[in-house]
């Protein structure tokens, strides 16, 4: 199963100059977070949260991975610029709709980069008091890390690269493709 050499991608392989994780890695691992995630929270009364929109392929594959009880919701920011990127500065565009008061909130986030959008949104959510707040991040970039965040569950490291596919987009494309893959720098502009 490598849909990276399907000739119907053709048209936006041109723009990945690597694979980096494919399908079949990021669904095993998945896999593996979904399984840990339900025996560490047995019992409890769990709720995951996500950002809109890059999460959501990560959700919903991560979701039916859970096998205990477990409710979602999201939340809707400001969408990440390269020139917000040192201000730490995130617009929150759409709240929660169920209450977090005394709940156990895994808050899961496709790529975490320098922190900044975490932060924000944890201090946000801790304001709500969750009886706790744990972290699912997929992709982990640690070169520009300004602030640290425990990471109760990451998926893999990756490099300082400016990746797409799963979710992952630049300007809105490439979400689509099944597979995580560096964005060749002349298609990054
Ligand atoms: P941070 O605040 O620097 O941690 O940025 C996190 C956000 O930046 C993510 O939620 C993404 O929207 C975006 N981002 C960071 N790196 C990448 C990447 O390689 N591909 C796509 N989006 C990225
Ligand atoms: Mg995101």
């Amino acid at each position: 199963m490598n849909r990276a050499s399907d000739p119907r991608f053709a048209e936006q392989m041109k723009d990945i100059s690597e694979v980096l994780f494919t399908e079949e890695q990021i669904l095993k691992r998945v896999g593996e977070l979904g399984a840990c995630i339900s025996r560490d929270y047995q019992g409890e009364n769990l709720i995951l949260v996500g950002v809109l929109k890059g999460v959501l392929f990560l959700l919903a594959d991560l979701l039916r991975q859970i096998t205990i009880p477990v409710e979602l919701d999201m939340l809707a920011v400001s969408s990440y610029s390269p020139e917000s990127r040192d201000q730490g500065y995130v617009r929150l565009l759409k709240d929660l709709e169920l209450p977090i008061k005394d709940r156990h909130v895994l808050f899961v986030e496709d790529v975490i980069d320098t922190g900044l959008t975490l932060n924000y949104l944890l201090t946000t959510l801790r304001a709500s008091q969750p009886a706790s707040l744990e972290v699912c991040v997929l992709f982990n970039k640690t070169e520009h890390r300004l602030i640290d965040i425990p990471l109760k569950y990451k998926g893999f490291d990756l490099p300082d690269r400016f990746v797409v596919g799963y979710g992952l987009d630049h300007r809105e494309r490439y979400r689509n493709l099944p597979f995580v893959g560096v964005l060749k720098a002349e298609a990054l502009r």
